[in-house]
Order: C-alpha cells, then structure tokens, then sequence
C-alpha cells in the first residue's frame, strides 16, 4: 500500500506484530458499510462516475457476501481490516479499487468502523439488559410474599420482601441501560472525512457518507475526531459498572447458595459438581461472573493507561483499543445472558427466608419509631430499645416474646397496640411512602415493569 518510499518490507515477525486483522475481522462488515458510503460521497464530489461507483459498490456488496459466508481470506500480511477489504476489492474489480481511498485515511476509517460496530453492539446489549432486568421481575413476582431478612454490614437489619431486592437490582440495570444509550448518542458522529488528522484535501461530501451510515452528525474536528477514543472509554466505564452490579448480584448468590444461608437455590445446570466431594454443588457461574468483573475494569484501565499520553493526532498505540473493547462487550455480554438464564428460574427456600426473620431483633426500628409516635424524642426511644434488646438477649428472648406489661417496664409509653404495632407485616405495611418495601409499592413496582419491559 505505500510500496513507494520504502526500500524493503517488513520482516514476517514485524508484519505480525504490526497487524491488528488478527482480533478485528469482526469490523468487517462495518469497514465495508463505511467504505460504501465513502463511494457514495466520491460518487458526489466527481472523483468516481455514477458507473464507477456502481462498480466500486458491487464489489463491496460482493466482499460482504464473503465475509458473511465465511470464504473471505482475512492475510496478516495486509496488516488490518481496511487493507485487506480494500486489497480484496481491487483483485475483484482492478485498478478501480484504487481510487476507494481518495480522501479517507485508515485514521478516521479506523475509528468509523468502531463507532458502527459499537453502536450496535449496544442496541444487542441494552436488549441483553432488558432480559435480565425480566427474569428480576419473574423471579421477584414469584416470590412475592416472601419476607426476609435485609441486611447493613452483613448484620441482620430490618425486614424486607425479598422481591424488593429483586427490584434492587431492576434499577441498577435501568441506570445502567441509560449509561449505554448515553453513550451511544454521544457516540453518533461521523468522523469520515477527517482524513488522516487535518481533513482532505479533495472536497468529498462528508455529509452525503454520514447520511448512508445513518449517523446523526458529523465530528467538528478532524484532529479530535481520529485521535478521539472517549466512545470506547465511555461504553468500558459503563460496562464496569453494569459488571459491579453483575458481581453483587453473584456475590449475593454465592452467599445465599451457603449451608449457612441457604436462602436460595440456583437450577443445577448452572451449578458444577467437585471432582473430589461428592456432596457438592457450587455456584461457578455467579463466581465467574464476579470474577470476571475484574477483567472487565482491566479493559477500561488498559486503554485508560494506553491514552493518557498520546500527543495529537492518531498513534499507533491506539491500536491497542480493540483487544480490550471487544473482550468487555464479549464478556458484559455473556455474563449478562448467563444472569438472565440462571435468575429466571432461581428458588428462594421460604423456610429459611422466614427463618431469617428470628433473632435478628428486627423490629427494634418499629418500637423506637412506636415510641416517637408517643412523643418521644428519637434518640431518648433509641436508648429505651437498646435496653429492651439488650434484655431480649440476656433473656434468649424475641422482642415479639414480650408482653404489654414487661415492655411498659421500659416505658410506660408503650400501650396495648405495641403488640399489633410491632409485628413483621405491619412493619412492612409501614414502608409505604415512595420506593419503601411496603407490599403494595412493591406489587405496583413489579407491574410497573411487567408493563413497561420489553
Ligand atoms: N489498525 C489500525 C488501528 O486499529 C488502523 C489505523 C491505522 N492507521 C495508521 N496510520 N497506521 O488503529
């Protein structure tokens, strides 16, 4: 491609080190879409004849066809997926090929290419997202009346339906499903046509290539537009986050999945056996999916790290963008199709969730609240609880375990209806202001989004 200047080729091990055809072949549709349009702006500009461009285009419509069944013969020697498209088009319809490069360099092709890729590739993930957030709401609304524990600090709480943690959950997917469509509308700008960093010199329309590729605008810089990795920064920063929700998800599933909780049962087809002890079953794929988190923060640090010192424009480091973007969207992918299987089908033990209920002194809460109620002042009702749990515990009692009489030697603020005030379901009917855990917020929540996913 610039035989011109050079007195020798590379050595096959600088060709292989230099090339990046090996991990972006899955760009290849893209190049060809970008390279259409490109032969539709020349077709504009007078640089290719409306026949010449039909040339051009039947020879990309062609390649495509290759690629897509699979006999497209990807060469190292071509160095990346631009070279070898163009290359493949020339051998198809001659020198004509030559001129699909007026205009254009590999710096905003490269970069075009990505903007594509990525943008649907977020349309498959948002997809991905909306699943997962469905088997959330299937398995919540099919234990809705399941109450449990909740948990501050690991320490038994207060109680909550376990479907309100489902929902939990619903909503940091929401967020995460906007940080991505965020990201793809800031992602939507044609950089094609700024050149290698300064524009072209020939006046091919950039407009008429950002119409056939569908962007919604044109980038306002060539010097930012090919030295500009921001999208593929953003799309890792959002994905490690969608993961950390992933990975506290799992961490939760694991924790559950323990003799010790026992609170959940995963479908073994998402669980391994030991090859030593026979009485196992681990839950391998929430502890891959937490592992896996930290692979996915390796991707945007990496490329975080590769870009922090580039001068402008494009540097060939930048290359180095592909390998990590291609394994977040891999693994964000899967481990998200994973949780929406595996979540789908989960099973709470009811037993154990109203086990969880017992010795945590979970309505402590509810009788320093009972007692504001009666005028107390939070704090002063705060230290009368404190010392009722105390004598619970001394006792090896529950709070519910009280009578009338032995609360009222606490404070004789405590009435008859302490009793009916301080049990689980009253507290949870308690919860009803906006996002609370009260039963009917939560059953309108769980219909809220039956409603609105798709
Ligand atoms: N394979 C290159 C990359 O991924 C494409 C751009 C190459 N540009 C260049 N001037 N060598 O960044």
């Amino acid at each position: 491609m610039w035989g011109g200047r050079f007195d020798e080729a590379v050595t096959d091990e600088v060709a292989a080190f230099n090339a990046s055809i090996a991990f972006e072949q899955r760009l290849a549709r893209y190049d060809v879409q970008g390279s259409v349009a490109q032969a539709r702006a020349l077709v504009a500009a007078g640089v290719l004849t409306v026949q010449e461009g039909q040339q051009v285009e039947d020879g990309l419509n062609a390649i495509l066809a290759e690629i897509e069944d699979g006999s497209f013969a990807f060469s190292v020697r071509l160095e990346d997926i631009h070279m070898n498209v163009e290359a493949r088009l020339t051998e198809r319809i001659g020198p004509l090929g030559g001129k699909l490069h007026t205009g254009r360099s590999r710096n905003d092709q490269v970069t075009t290419d990505v903007r594509l890729y990525l943008m649907a590739e977020i349309n498959r993930i948002t997809r991905l997202i909306q699943s997962t957030q469905r088997s959330l709401v299937t398995c919540g609304r099919a234990h809705q009346d399941v109450v449990m524990c909740g948990y501050t600090h690991l320490q038994r709480a207060q109680p909550v339906l376990f479907a309100h943690h489902m929902l939990a959950y619903v909503e940091m997917l929401e967020r995460d499903r906007e940080r991505f469509s965020d990201c793809a509308r800031r992602m939507d700008r044609s950089p094609l046509g700024s050149g290698a960093l300064t524009g072209a010199n020939i006046p091919v329309p950039r407009e008429v290539a950002r119409r056939e590729m569908g962007f919604a605008a044109l980038t306002p810089n060539s010097l930012d537009a090919v030295s500009d990795r921001d999208f593929v920064i953003e799309f890792l920063a959002a994905a490690s986050i969608c993961m950390m929700h992933l990975s506290r998800l799992s961490e939760e599933l694991v924790l559950w999945s323990t003799s010790e909780f026992a609170l959940i049962s995963l479908p073994d087809r998402f669980c391994t056996g030991s090859s030593m002890m026979p009485q196992k079953k681990n839950p391998d794929m929430p502890e891959l999916i937490r592992g896996k988190t930290g692979r996915v923060y390796g991707d945007l640090f990496s490329l975080l790290t590769t870009m922090k010192g580039l001068p402008l424009a494009y540097n060939k480091d930048m290359q180095e963008d592909k390998e990590p973007l291609f394994d977040g969207v891999d693994t964000l992918s899967a481990c998200l199709s994973i949780t929406a299987a595996m979540m789908a089908d989960a099973s709470v033990n009811r037993e154990r969730a109203a086990l969880s209920l017992k010795g945590g002194y979970l309505l402590a809460t509810d009788l320093a609240d009972y007692l504001v109620t009666r005028g107390l002042p939070f704090r002063e009702a705060h230290e009368v609880v404190g010392r009722v749990v105390r004598d619970c515990i001394e006792r090896k009692w529950e709070i519910e375990d009280l009578s009338v009489a032995e609360f009222r030697a606490f404070s004789d603020r405590f009435d008859d209806d302490i009793t009916t005030y301080a049990t689980i379901d009253a507290s949870l009917a308690r919860k009803s202001q906006p996002g609370g855990t009260a039963p009917q917020r939560v059953a309108e929540r769980l219909q809220f989004w039956e409603e609105t996913l798709p």
